[in-house]
């Protein structure tokens, strides 16, 4: 086995919180065995833009606290040519780096595993790093305990005003493709309903289901609708309602950009860390195209192309079917 001499760690796609504590990780289990890193700025556009610089121990200082990343992030279309990734393989090579990390979603992965079969010479681990919880082999992704975290503080504030007015809130929160979010936040709050893009909305049932809510002296109600629902934005719902539910002030609120930001909680420090020390660990080992996940609270890889092939998010009916008890 070729022995790997120097490695390159990025943050691409959506910035989440947890991928600093994981940048830390990266850098300092390969300073300790003895490697090169570098941290290459914005993603895969600092690849083909040469933007790379030499990391040392103290480069990742007091970052442990801080969301975003220090690295910044893009989301790079013209990685998704050939050409870009000629210029980027170049300039990979030009330096010596035979190793990358790689964290962030979907569209990360997706990229990095085009790249890899490309060059094989540079061996690539992915980071599960997204606030939506959507990556096949990792119960949890970067990011989003904090950004569920997040939801649930602002959340539980809309309440108190929604329940001084008598109010019915819809509250938009993030996830294109996954109610992951949704769920966690709507368990988490009592939210009367959720609505996700896993299941198909029966606004008839969600009007039914309100309406006995009224009868049954609630005072207020939040209906968590994530922003990849089928039945269209939560305004359009919000609208459908209004026709059908008679004497109860509707309000919408989205919540947008802030579920990403934040200081990292607990779970996401310690996940990040153990994900990054995992990724240049495996790295050593020789392995390639595989991405570093958490499974029962163990560390596990799972091959870049079946986390991507596999995709899907489930959702969790045994969850769903609970809050829905729960809530009435
Ligand atoms: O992928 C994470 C995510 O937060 C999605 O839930 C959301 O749709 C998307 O990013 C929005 O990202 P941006 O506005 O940065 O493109």
């Amino acid at each position: 086995m070729q022995k790997l001499s120097k490695i390159a760690v990025l943050t691409s796609g959506g910035d989440a919180p947890g991928m600093n504590p994981c940048i830390r990780a990266v850098v300092r289990t390969a300073l300790y065995n003895g490697l090169q890193v570098m941290g290459v700025r914005q993603g895969y556009q600092g690849l083909i833009d040469n933007n790379m610089y030499e990391m040392n121990n103290r480069s990742v200082s007091n970052i442990l606290n801080l969301g975003g990343t220090i690295l910044k992030t893009a989301r790079c279309l013209p990685f998704r040519t050939d050409e870009g990734m000629e210029i980027a393989y170049k300039n990979l090579k030009a330096k010596g780096i035979d190793g990358l990390v790689v964290i962030g979603g979907d569209g990360t992965f997706t990229g990095a595993l085009r790249f890899s079969k490309k060059y094989p010479d540079i061996k690539v681990i992915g980071v599960p790093g997204t606030i939506d919880n959507d990556l096949y082999g990792s119960t949890y992704t970067l990011g989003f305990d904090t950004a569920t975290n997040t939801v649930i503080e602002a959340i539980d504030k809309i309440r108190d005003t929604a329940d001084a007015h008598d109010r019915l809130f819809f509250i938009e929160v993030m996830g294109r493709d996954s109610g992951a979010i949704a769920l966690r936040a709507g368990i988490s709050c009592g939210a009367e309903a959720i609505l996700l893009p896993e299941k198909e909305t029966a606004i008839e049932e969600l009007i039914v289901s309100l309406k006995a809510g009224q009868y049954n002296k609630k005072s207020s109600s939040i209906v968590i609708v994530a922003e990849g629902d089928k039945h269209g934005g939560v305004y359009d719902i919000a609208k459908a309602v209004e026709k059908e539910v008679k004497n109860y002030d509707i309000k919408v609120t989205i919540l947008g950009h802030l579920q990403r930001g934040g200081s990292p909680s607990s779970f996401d420090r310690i996940l990040g860390s153990r994900l990054g020390y995992a990724a240049v660990n495996a790295l050593l080992a020789g392995k390639n195209q595989q991405m570093v996940g958490l499974q029962a609270n163990h560390i596990v890889l799972t091959d870049l192309e079946e986390a991507l092939n596999q995709h899907e998010f489930k959702l969790e009916e045994d969850l769903m079917q609970m809050m829905e008890i729960l809530s009435i």
